[in-house]
């Protein structure tokens, strides 16, 4: 009998806003789709940044990830999940009402493990399940801290995005003592890399050099690249919008970094 599989379950993580968090969740995963795996991206972000930039519109009756992980009554994953119109390319879309969960699941024992229990039916489906979070360390990162085993770490190279690594180590420290083990930081991922700036490479260079990430720093760096923001509005990855772009060939060569 053929081994079940089970996902390899990867967030993207930083709460520091706009350091190309969700632009890494889908390019990652319409990298991988297009090796052939298949992949579920979960939109854990109110803004449904990520929902959009796949071309999936909210509309009032379609279940979101809200739906599935709401007390009472959460309906099931897979019935909220949808296929974006790309082969082996999934979504469980996300929906503005997730940002008032915080407060609806406050008195909810266990309320940080809602993600991992809705979720746990679908791992048998995929290969790679990546997760888009919001820039805060709120209710629904904390259930994705407790749900992922790998985290990655999109870095802006900028100065002030460098300097969110330190509550995010410490962050993930605490849960690991606690709600999650077996999570582990995949990677630093550096994005936004402005190549005829100085302070872009010397970032760069601090994050290559910093002890704490012990070398876990992926030889991709993502380029500053237009074509990137162009193919989020149209709602498109940009490896399928223009394969040729440097954003996508940045991406596709990521890709190939984590199936190493
Ligand atoms: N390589 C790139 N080149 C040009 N623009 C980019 C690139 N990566 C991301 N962007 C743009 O930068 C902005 C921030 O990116 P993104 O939305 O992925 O960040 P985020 O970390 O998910 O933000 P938030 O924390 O608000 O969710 C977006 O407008 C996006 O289109
Ligand atoms: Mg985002």
């Amino acid at each position: 009998m053929a081994a079940r599989r089970t996902a390899r379950i990867i967030a993207a993580v930083n709460e520091k806003g706009g350091v190309g968090k969700t632009v890494t969740v889908i390019n990652l995963g319409a990298g991988l789709s297009l090796k052939g795996k298949s992949v579920l991206i979960v939109d854990m972000d109110p803004q449904s940044n990520a929902t959009k930039g796949l071309g999936v519109r909210q509309d009032g009756d379609r279940p979101s990830i809200y739906d599935v992980i709401k007390l009472p009554e959460p309906v099931s994953a897979r019935s909220a999940i949808v296929n974006t119109g790309w082969e082996h390319l999934d979504l469980l879309p996300s929906h503005v009402d997730l940002s008032g969960l915080e407060v609806e699941l406050v008195d909810e024992p266990g309320r940080e493990n809602r993600l991992k229990e809705a979720l746990a039916p679908v791992l048998p489906d995929y290969d790679f399940i990546l997760v888009d979070t919001p820039p805060s360390l709120s209710v629904l990162t904390v259930n994705v801290l407790a749900f992922a085993r790998e985290i990655l770490v999109p870095c802006q190279t900028h100065p002030y995005a460098y300097g969110a690594l330190d509550s995010l180590l410490e962050t993930i420290s605490i849960i690991k003592e606690g709600v999650n083990p077996h999570i582990r930081i995949l990677g630093v991922v550096a994005t936004l890399f402005d190549q005829r700036t100085k302070i872009s490479k010397q970032v760069l260079d601090d994050l290559r050099s910093d002890k704490r990430l012990q070398g876990k720093v992926f030889d991709t760096v993502v380029r500053m690249n237009t074509t990137v923001a162009e193919s989020a509005y149209y709602g498109k990855p940009v490896v399928f919008y223009r394969r040729s772009s440097p954003g996508a060939a940045d991406y596709l060569f990521l890709t190939e970094e984590i199936l190493k």
